[in-house]
């Protein structure tokens, strides 16, 4: 049976914080705006998924933007956020995934990007990093209108993608999603992007851990 396997994009095969570089140009503070930004982004997609109010990621990047924005005092114009919101769609691709995903191709593996993201939007961060053709295509969890780790969008990657559960790897940088993913009873693969990130004690296990995109071919069966 062929194994298939389902990318995570941002944090996993596409860096967030890649928007830093843009953000310096208006605030000392890039650092500390980056890391707010992205957890309160998510922490949206929690809080909408709960409530049943969808607005798309897109949506809650904006949000974020804007609630980071006062939370600092960083006075951006309009202009500087339409600027964020531009270099949110071209970050660039962790140094690891190119090499990665073409030896999981050659290997035989089905690769699909799955992704909290609009599918437009992903379609645009994998072309513009070099990487779209080792895809046979994007889950967006948007044609569901929810976010991760609600279960059914999880079963949504399955059935869109017709894997069996036993068969389908999700493969993630972020703890939830590989919760989610176990969650279904698919396979996850976590990806531990940096040395202090912590996996939720929930007792919910990842089915491999791996420090490097590199180590995973060799490591699913
Ligand atoms: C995604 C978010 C979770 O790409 O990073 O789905």
């Amino acid at each position: 049976m062929t194994i298939t396997l389902g990318f995570d994009i941002y944090g996993t095969l596409i860096d967030p914080y890649g928007v830093t570089t843009r953000l310096a140009e208006y605030t000392d503070q890039y650092t500390e705006f980056s890391r707010i930004w992205r957890d309160k982004q998510l922490e949206y997609t929690f809080r909408r998924g709960l409530m049943r109010r969808y607005e798309n990621f897109a949506v809650c990047t904006r949000n974020a933007l804007d609630y980071t924005d006062s939370l600092l005092d960083t006075s951006l114009d309009d202009e500087a956020k339409q600027s964020l919101m531009e270099a949110y769609r071209v970050l660039p691709a962790f140094e690891d995934v190119a090499t990665s995903l073409a030896v999981s191709k050659d290997a035989g593996f089905r690769l699909f990007g799955f992704s909290n993201g609009l599918q437009s939007a992903v379609e645009g961060l994998l072309q513009h990093a070099g990487i779209s053709e080792y895809f046979e295509g994007v889950v967006s969890v948007d044609d569901l209108q929810t976010f991760k780790p609600n279960p059914d969008v999880y079963h949504y990657f399955l059935e869109a993608t017709g894997a069996e559960p036993g068969n389908a790897w999700l493969v993630s940088s972020n703890p939830f999603d590989v919760m989610g993913a176990i969650n279904v009873g698919m396979k996850a693969a976590w990806l531990q992007r940096s040395h202090i990130a912590v996996f939720d004690p929930w007792g919910i296990e990842p089915t491999i851990r791996i420090k490097s995109l590199e180590e995973l071919p060799e490591l699913i069966s």
